[in-house]
């Protein structure tokens, strides 16, 4: 029996390859553009395995029109596009891929605090703009990153790689917010647990890594933003969501960040009249987390493997589950 895959954009070749070589019968979606809502069930309603992306949205209602999906490989870590408890009410499995994209998410990290600490963006486009007349004794001034407090809300994968860098490089001492206790965290890089309270009013730096929940939605709003020290960076690669974006529009003349870089907006793209489009102090990456070609080549083989481990019938390599 030949298996339908419908890959829901272009990915790198190596897992298309590999499924190729086994004999799937593979289908792409061919715009590089996504698929909207009804092109998406148009392309994947004949599909037995979908490799998605996550601007890809498995709702209740889509998944409903679905009865032939049998296992879902997202092509990211983050899952929140994706209706789990539908998928394992009608038996539908879901993969993604951790791991191969820590690193890749990290270093994208720790660029975007650099490039905000040392205002890289405007100073660059001063150059491009044919601006720079002299030297100047008082222009472009960053602030230093050395044993500045570094406040993790999420302790996991790619936080731990991103505060190893910081604790190692710049000497920063590590606090950090989250469900439970992280012992890799306490062991490795002397970090405390503390309340969000206590982390937003002693962070020098505040970095989100925590997924996209019912829990963590709207997180950061208000109240928190005007918690967080002045003279303070905060940094999102999470997912949009996390921070009330209303709010940060909101609050931006009120407090008195250093400044702030994000990789994830709500929505994606980021609505071209958003006020933190105008703000110097902003760096807006377009989600380019795990966006070099180690993650990218990884995460497309370990998609492939997980739609290949699931029609073997062997075991899913990583299985995303309501925990
Ligand atoms: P991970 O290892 O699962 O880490 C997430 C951490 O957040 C875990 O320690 C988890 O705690 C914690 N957490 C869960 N719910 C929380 C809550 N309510 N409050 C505080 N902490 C909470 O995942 P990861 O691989 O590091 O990825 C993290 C997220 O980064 C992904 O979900 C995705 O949204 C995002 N991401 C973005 C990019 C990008 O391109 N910008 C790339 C990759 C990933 P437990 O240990 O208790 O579960
Ligand atoms: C990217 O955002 C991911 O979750 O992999
Ligand atoms: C700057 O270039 C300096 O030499 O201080």
């Amino acid at each position: 029996m030949t298996y339908k895959i419908a890959i829901t954009r272009q990915i790198p070749e190596i897992g298309i390859e590999y499924l190729a070589s086994k004999g799937y019968d593979i289908n792409i979606w061919p715009s590089t553009l996504p698929p909207g809502p009804e092109e998406l069930v148009s392309f994947v309603e004949d599909a037995d395995g979908i490799i998605s992306m996550l601007s890809d949205q498995f709702s209740k209602d889509i998944l409903k029109k679905l009865p032939k999906l049998k296992i879902i490989s997202n092509f990211a870590v983050g899952h929140n596009n994706i209706n789990l408890l539908t998928c394992t009410r009608n038996s539908v499995k879901v993969t993604n891929t951790p791991d191969v994209l820590t690193e890749a998410t990290a270093e994208l990290t720790l660029t975007l605090l650099l490039s905000v600490a040392r205002k890289m963006i405007t100073a660059t486009k001063n150059v491009e703009n044919g601006e720079w007349k002299s030297w100047n004794p008082t222009g472009f001034i960053g602030t230093g990153l050395k044993r500045k407090t570094l406040g993790i809300i999420g302790p996991g994968r790619i936080a731990f790689e991103f505060a190893k860098k910081c604790h190692l490089a710049f000497e920063m001492p590590i606090i950090y917010y989250g469900r439970r206790p992280k012992s890799s965290f306490e062991e490795h890089l002397n970090a405390k647990q503390m309340s969000l309270k206590q982390l937003l009013a002693e962070s020098d730096i505040v970095s989100i890594h925590c997924p996209l929940t019912s829990e963590t939605k709207n997180l950061i709003g208000a109240t928190e933003l005007n918690s967080m020290k002045d003279g303070s960076i905060l940094i999102n690669t999470a997912r949009g969501e996390v921070i009330n974006q209303n709010d940060l529009e909101l609050s931006l003349k009120k407090t008195q960040l250093f400044g702030i870089g994000l990789d994830v907006t709500a929505p994606e793209p980021i609505r071209h009249d958003s006020p933190l489009l105008k703000y110097e102090n902003i760096v807006i990456t377009p989600h380019i987390g795990s966006a070099n070609k180690e993650a990218r080549n990884a995460m497309s083989l370990l998609c492939a493997e997980n739609i290949d481990a699931y029609f073997q019938g062997t075991p899913l390599l990583t299985e995303v589950t309501i925990s």
